[in-house]
């Protein structure tokens, strides 16, 4: 990673040059460990370094797009680790202002100062800024990014004065991700002409087992093989979630994250006790409904689809999973 994605590229600047605050977004290269790189990670990461090794700062904004859980996030944050500079990541889905990207001026003792937000900070000290969603930022987030990725300065407007303009560091890298959605959604043109999207296609399942069990590994401490039943399972599932919702039967927010943590909870069980059991199935069914259960999106019936998905699957696989007969879907 730190071949394609790490040299000559911006950043490499020693820790003390930044700020405390700083210093703790910056990640340790051990972090780089768990990386799966895939060739559709490699070949984007590829496309990405040809583009920010252009000397114009202008060029280092870059999109990736594509279905949930495909890595777009972990590939953004594997740049900032490769190059040592912080890594901040935002969700414009969650209806943030922009003045809570940018920051605003504050009275501190009489005196009106500026307060920079978090993704000010970063931009302004030499980063990787992540903005997740990007289709569903309101029209002033998007001229606040707008400034940032073209002029590549910082907007901070006060009421009753004049704005103020900070720059943005020229080390800084913006990251811009959405996921198309069933209506193929994409950014402005103002925008999706000063990046590059690339595309980040789902994952086969021989990745996606690689990727799984190198997320348990590292949750669990220690290393769990690609082709553990419990982790081919998990893989198979999200194949088959990731077919239904090209139906869209099942709401995007179902991902490799969720299975991830449903796998791990699996694998601590079978340690645990050396076999599962319906109760364990019951239990990693119930954590996908509490995950489900926080994102609005999904409707009863995705959920029952998932249910009936995961004891399809569980149970094709038999006793070596430890599922029997009594588990069905209305566990859910
Ligand atoms: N190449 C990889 N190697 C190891 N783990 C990975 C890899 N790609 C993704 N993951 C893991 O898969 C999970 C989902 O990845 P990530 O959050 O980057 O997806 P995303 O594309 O940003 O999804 P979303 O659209 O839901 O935000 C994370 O736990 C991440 O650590
Ligand atoms: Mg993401």
């Amino acid at each position: 990673m730190a071949a394609i994605l790490g040299e000559g590229l911006p950043g490499n600047r020693p820790r003390q040059d930044y700020s405390p605050a700083m210093q703790s977004l910056i990640k340790p290269p051990a972090a780089r460990g768990k990386y799966v790189l895939t060739k559709a990670h490699q070949l984007a990461a590829m496309l990405i370094n040809e583009r920010l090794n252009q000397a114009d700062p202008g060029s280092r904004a870059t999109g990736l797009y594509g279905p949930p859980g495909t890595g777009k996030n972990e590939l953004a944050e594997q740049m900032a680790i490769a190059m040592e500079m912080p890594y901040y990541s935002v969700d414009c889905s969650n209806s943030v202002s922009s003045e809570a990207l940018t920051g605003g001026e504050v009275l501190v003792g009489g005196e009106t100062k500026t307060a920079l937000g978090p993704v000010a900070q970063v931009a302004a000290s030499g980063g990787v800024v992540c903005i997740n969603e990007v289709v569903s930022a309101d029209p002033s987030v998007m001229t606040a990014l707008h400034d940032m990725v073209a002029e590549r300065r910082i907007t901070v407007n006060a009421p009753g004065s004049e704005a103020r303009y900070i720059p943005v560091h020229p080390d800084t890298v913006f990251v811009f991700t959405w996921n198309p959605g069933k209506n193929g959604e994409m950014p402005g043109d103002a925008l999706l002409s000063r990046i590059r999207p690339i595309e980040l296609p789902p994952p086969n399942k021989a990745d996606m087992q690689k990727q799984l069990a190198s997320t348990v590994s590292s949750a669990r401490g220690y290393s769990v093989a690609d082709s553990d039943p419990l982790i081919a399972a998990s893989a198979e599932l999200q194949v088959r979630l990731g077919q239904l919702y090209k139906k869209n039967a099942i709401a995007r927010e179902v991902t490799s994250r969720h299975l991830a943590g449903v796998a791990n909870w699996l694998m601590h069980r079978r340690v645990l006790r050396g076999k599962l059991d319906n109760q364990d199935h019951a239990i990693a069914l119930k954590q996908l409904a509490a995950l489900c259960d926080q994102s609005p999106g999904i409707l009863e019936d995705q959920k029952r689809d998932l249910a009936t998905t995961y004891y399809n699957l569980f149970n094709e696989q038999g006793t070596k999973l430890g599922l029997t007969k009594q588990l069905g879907p209305d566990e859910f």
